[in-house]
């Protein structure tokens, strides 16, 4: 019986009632690759940034124009899982020099990569201009006369994109407009004469970069489509405004990633149809009321390719009933791993879904709190989740939708080395990122 939501795409529960994951079980995958591993699913991947792509070509047909799907590397970058989106035809957003390198080292074409961040070394715009990466996102007016001054000691022309930040800011909670916003990123497009407008006049000031378009990102894990279409009128707003003072009217706009998944049994993640379709709508919209030539289109996905298809196996240790102060009782299962593997319950206090994986139970479940093996009382792998009473130490135990911000954001907090990505596909698996071993961790250490 296939698990559904939020489980990878490929995964099944047998009548012995053991798990698999894309024909591979989990006591085959733990006995072959140990615990804890990330279990990714490619074909789930595949289909998941295939999907985002048909469907905003579709949407953003309708309206007479063209997309790029960048897959937004942070939520998690291999060679392989570059080259898959990259065989899908999506494009690859890297944030650093090291997610920059890993796009490279996959084969994936300069022209097709871009790099953010709100910091970027001199280094790293060197390597992004050696590449001939596509676009170089700028987040600040300083950043304009650094990559400017380097373009032009390598000789080259670098393509850009301002990014902004529309007020509109979306995640989680339900969206909310503000004049300014207090972060760190891109550059406001609040007031007469904005940082994001003289951004983009600093930009065309400079031969030695050639202005794409206008960025924004309001945020991520976001379910309600319509602080997408907020944004984008914004955006719109702003690149008339710079082509009725410049005559310059930008061929681009990049609407960023945020695209929510399902972490829980019965969450719904938003539909990249209906998605595609509100900010299709909003641009045409926009360039409607404004008077402009519709733009190409970017966006940004990174949660919603990678995190569902992925689930991290454990392997259960201590199990210790803790009676709660309303008399209840909580069962502490202790697992392998933790925080140093899911920063996100501790960061964020996100939540995520656990289930037996290795044997069948018809124990009545009981309440239980997974926590990991670190020396930190809020090393939490899911706060409240149903196990069967039986479970005990020697069990595996599968958390669903980690895929994205799981690895990447893995630590070695307590030297814990970090565990491998493992791809399964038509019953067989292979290692994509190989586990971390103690050696590892003592190389680094020079004594
Ligand atoms: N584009 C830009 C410019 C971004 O800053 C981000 C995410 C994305 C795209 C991809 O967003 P996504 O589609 O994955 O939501 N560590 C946090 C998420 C941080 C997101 C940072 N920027 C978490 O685990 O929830």
């Amino acid at each position: 019986m296939s698990l559904g939501t939020p489980w990878p795409a490929g995964a099944v529960r047998h009548e012995d009632g053991e798990v698999s994951f894309a024909g591979v079980r989990a006591s085959a995958l733990a006995a072959e690759h140990g615990t804890p591993a990330y279990v990714l699913d490619e074909a789930d991947l595949r289909a998941r940034a295939r999907r985002y792509r048909e469907a905003f070509e579709e949407a953003f047909a309708a309206i007479g124009t063209g997309v790029d799907v960048y897959y937004a590397g942070k939520a998690f970058l291999s060679v392989a899982v570059a080259r898959w989106v990259t065989a899908e035809g999506l494009r690859v957003d890297t944030a650093t020099g090291g997610e920059l390198a890993v796009a490279l080292r996959a084969g994936v074409p300069g022209a097709s990569i871009g790099l953010h961040g709100n910091n970027k070394s001199d280094d790293e715009i060197r390597a992004a201009l050696d590449a001939g990466v596509g676009r170089i996102i700028v987040d600040s007016l300083v950043e304009i006369e650094r990559v400017a001054r380097l373009a032009g000691a390598a000789g080259v022309v670098a393509p850009v994109m301002v990014r902004v930040t529309t007020g509109v800011h979306a995640g989680g909670h339900e969206y909310i407009s503000t004049a300014h916003e207090d972060q760190k990123f891109g550059l406001s497009l609040a007031g007469e004469d904005s940082p994001a407008l003289q951004a983009l006049r600093a930009v065309t000031s400079h031969p030695e970069l050639r202005l794409l378009g206008i960025h924004s990102h309001i945020g991520s894990q976001i379910l309600d489509p319509a602080g997408f279409a907020a944004a984008a009128d914004k955006v719109l707003g702003l690149r008339a405004s710079f082509a009725a003072e410049s005559g310059t009217l930008v061929d681009e706009v990049d609407l960023g990633g945020g695209f929510g998944i399902a972490y829980l049994p019965g969450e719904v993640e938003l539909d990249p149809a209906v998605v595609a379709r509100v900010q299709a709508e909003a641009v045409a919209a926009a360039c409607e009321r404004l008077g402009t030539a519709v733009p190409r289109v970017s966006i940004e996905p990174g949660r919603a390719v990678v995190g569902p298809t992925t689930a991290t196996l454990y392997t259960v240790g201590t199990v210790k009933p803790v009676r709660l102060e309303d008399g209840r009782v909580r069962t502490y299962v202790s697992v392998d791993g933790g925080m140093s593997d899911n920063l996100r319950p501790a960061l964020y206090g996100a939540a995520y879904h656990a289930e037996l994986a290795s044997r069948r139970s018809d124990a009545e479940p009981v309440l239980a709190r997974v926590v990991g093996k670190h020396c930190e009382s809020g090393d939490i792998v899911v706060h409240e989740v149903q196990l069967p009473g039986d479970v005990r130490a020697g069990d595996l135990l599968a958390v669903a939708a980690t895929g994205a911000y799981g690895r990447s954001m893995a630590s070695n907090y307590n030297l814990v080395p970090r565990p491998p990505v493992v791809a399964v596909s038509d019953g067989a698996s292979r290692v994509l990122v190989r586990r971390e071993s103690v050696e590892d961790l003592l190389a680094l250490d020079l004594g």
